[in-house]
């Protein structure tokens, strides 16, 4: 009696596991293929529709490499190989350049269950994290040769001055000149370095952003004014943020300066500020050449420059600033200008 029972539940039981394994499947939020030996798709669950922007009743029944024809050229062989050899198999892939996934197949006599783990952020963040973790190591090797090398240069730049006044060589004032000049280059190249290998605390308090932009405005406009451009301010009711005011200085400074080196005479500026999705967001944009394509991804790394006077260090140092108060920098750009945004968390200022 009791055998029949359990004999007749069993069948039961198992359809109700396989409808909540088909559920939890349908919604993990890996991507989920099932192919049949074929390689026809005969499961989708919804992370993968999103995933590669594809409806799953165009799809089911079609030859994958049919299906996802971008996807397909890349793994399309790696995939029969694991049902054909019955071999589990792990790669990470790229897609659309933008996207990476971490991608794995579980082979049976049937077919193939291939899972594809989103792993773009982590990525992303592993990446950002070595590039801050580049910047901290130059910067902790050349502060040490960085202070050795000023002392010699600041005799040097007193002993110019002295002798710049003896009047048997008033004929060499402008060579004198010249070279104290290139000292104060070399010695700002050094305080510029000083900064960036900065290791202590950035001093937060809470400040009105909107406060140390205009406080910077005269300084910035000089230059403008000098170089016949403008600079326009929009700036918006902005909460309160914790910020290391000279630290910010420092990077509006540093992006304003290079936009004024990106523009022609009577190009202008925008400064703004305001609030968007929970973030203040500083953004300058500028009427200049624009960031060429092949340098896009270099312009952040130390000491890449593309003017002939350029140190190469704005950009990283402003990054590093950007991270010590709780912001991110994205930019787009074209040939008819560039926008870098400052985005600031508001969350982490409270
Ligand atoms: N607003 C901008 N417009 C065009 N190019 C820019 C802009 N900002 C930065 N760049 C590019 O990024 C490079 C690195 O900038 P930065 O780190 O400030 O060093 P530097 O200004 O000394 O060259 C510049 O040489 C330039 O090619
Ligand atoms: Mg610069």
């Amino acid at each position: 009696m009791t055998t029949t029972k359990n004999f007749s539940i069993l069948p039961e039981e198992n359809r109700l596991n396989n409808i909540h394994l088909h559920q939890i499947l349908l919604n993990i939020s890996d991507g989920c293929y099932y192919l049949n030996k074929d390689m026809q798709l005969l499961f989708v669950n919804r992370s993968a529709e999103n995933m590669f922007n594809i409806v799953k009743d165009e799809i089911l029944g079609r030859n994958i490499c049919e299906a996802i024809p971008d996807l397909c050229r890349k793994v399309c062989k790696q995939l029969y190989q694991s049902y054909k050899k019955q071999r589990g198999i792990s790669f990470d892939l790229s897609y659309a350049n933008t996207n990476y996934f971490k991608v794995k197949t579980i082979p049976d006599t049937k077919g193939l269950l291939v899972i594809m783990q989103d792993i773009t952020e982590t990525k992303k963040e592993n990446e950002r994290r070595a590039y801050y973790e580049k910047l901290r190591l130059i910067g902790e090797m050349a502060a040490g040769v960085a202070h050795e090398v000023r002392n010699p240069l600041t005799t040097v730049k007193g002993f110019l001055q002295l002798v710049e006044k003896n009047e048997d060589l008033l004929k060499y004032q402008e060579i004198f000149l010249l070279m104290i000049n290139e000292i104060d280059r070399v010695n700002s190249i050094i305080s510029e370095f000083l900064d960036m290998a900065k290791n202590k605390p950035s001093r937060k308090e809470k400040e009105h952003l909107n406060e140390i932009i205009q406080s910077i405005y005269p300084l910035l406009e000089t230059r403008a004014i000098k170089e016949n451009k403008k600079i326009h301010l929009q700036l918006h009711p902005l909460p309160l943020l914790n910020l290391d005011q000279n630290e910010i200085r420092q990077l509006i400074i540093n992006m304003v300066n290079n936009s004024l080196d990106a523009m022609h005479a009577k190009a202008s500026i925008h400064i703004s500020t305001y609030l968007d999705r929970g973030q203040v967001v500083l953004s300058i944009t500028d009427e200049g050449t624009g960031i060429a394509p092949e340098v896009m991804n270099k312009i952040s790394t130390p000491f890449f420059t593309t003017k002939e006077k350029g140190t190469g260090l704005g950009l990283a140092i402003s990054f590093a600033i950007a991270k010590r108060n709780n912001a991110n920098i994205d930019f787009t750009t074209d040939s008819s200008g560039t926008t870098f945004s400052i985005r600031f968390t508001i969350q982490d200022h409270y």
